[in-house]
């Protein structure tokens, strides 16, 4: 497949560090030196699916495509207060999208899970032209008191449309199960057979753990994969890594031998929007017009579950 469009939608509400630091025991020094990010979009007055919707549109709306030219949306989704139907179907409604789709939940990877599968469905011959929205709020997932997690992460959607083409050179998803390093638990409700004796958990993070996993996971998946579709590290334009922490990023630096500035990075000022975070990242080069034709771009990123995946694509 093809992109053809890029779209990007975030919360009106800018939250730096030093806003943090009036309620929490941090300060914008430590936050910027061990993560790089300096402020986070953070949902308010907000419906997480009107940012999903607003990034789609903008994205059919670069296309060129209207929604009747959609034949599968893919939405990439961790947590909303839609249990059921899913988040496809609460955006679809409200952009007026009536093909098949369906939601995943594979954490910060989520968009590259749903690249593979966009280009499954179209080398099946099932699909022509392919929308896929990541939205997500992980600002409530996390304890608002736990310093540790909750200044990482920040809010917003972000959008492609796809379309029949021969730019996505490969993709590699990766999964080392192993579900207590980074995962959040909600109760359900009770049962005559199941009392609701539990409280729900919010995120919980073993964080050096998940820094250690993601250096990995992105070091091994890249390169593997770039053995694969035969292309070096050296073409390769640009590396569209997961915004997860700046110093992740500057390890995966280090460990590929690669100039920095292949890297563009935006976590400043979003903080870890978890999949919607390489989309975004997509769409704000795209815009910037920081790709050129022909250009090799990798996209790689990695989570919880903990699961990870790349991505390799000719602009
Ligand atoms: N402000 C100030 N101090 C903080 C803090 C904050 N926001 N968060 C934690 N601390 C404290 C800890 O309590 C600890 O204090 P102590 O030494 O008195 O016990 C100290 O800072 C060091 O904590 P530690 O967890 O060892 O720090 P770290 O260097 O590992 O950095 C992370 C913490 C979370 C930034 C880092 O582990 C990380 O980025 N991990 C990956 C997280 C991630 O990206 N997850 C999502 C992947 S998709």
């Amino acid at each position: 497949m093809r992109i053809i469009g890029t779209g990007s939608a975030l919360p009106k509400t800018i939250v730096t560090n030093e806003m943090l630091s009036e309620f929490l025991d941090t300060s914008d020094e430590w936050i910027t030196t061990r993560t790089g990010i300096k402020s986070r979009h953070v949902i308010s007055d907000e419906q997480l699916e009107d940012l999903g919707a607003e990034a789609a549109m903008k994205a059919l709306e670069m296309s060129g495509l209207g929604v009747e030219d959609i034949d599968l949306f893919i939405v990439s989704n961790v947590v909303s207060e839609n249990i059921t139907p899913g988040v496809s179907c609460v955006v679809a409604e409200k952009i007026g999208l009536s093909c098949p789709m369906f939601d995943i939940n594979c954490a910060c990877p989520g968009f590259i899970y749903a690249l593979d599968m966009a280009e499954a469905y179209y080398k099946a011959g099932k699909v022509k032209n392919v929308l896929i929205a990541c939205i997500e709020e992980p600002t409530r997932m996390a304890s608002w008191d736990d310093r540790a997690t909750c200044v990482l992460f920040g809010d917003g959607a972000g959008a492609v449309v796809l379309t029949a083409g021969d730019n996505i050179k490969g993709t590699k998803l990766n999964a080392q199960p192993d579900t207590d390093k980074l995962y959040m638990r909600r109760v359900l409700e009770s049962t005559p057979y199941i009392k609701k004796a539990e409280f729900d958990i919010p995120l919980q993070m073993r964080g050096r753990e998940v820094f250690r996993f993601a250096v990995g996971a992105c070091t091994n998946g890249v390169k593997s994969l770039l053995d694969e579709v035969g292309i070096s590290k050296d073409d390769v334009s640009w590396f569209m890594v997961h915004q997860a922490n700046k110093r992740i990023i500057d390890s995966i630096i280090d460990f590929m031998q690669v100039p920095s500035d292949r890297f563009p990075v935006n976590i400043q000022d979003h903080g870890n929007s978890s999949s919607a975070s390489c989309p975004i990242l997509l769409d704000e080069c795209n815009r910037k017009g920081l790709f050129k034709q022909g250009d090799i771009i990798v996209l790689s990123a990695f989570g919880a579950g903990l699961l990870s995946g790349a991505a390799v694509l000719e602009w």
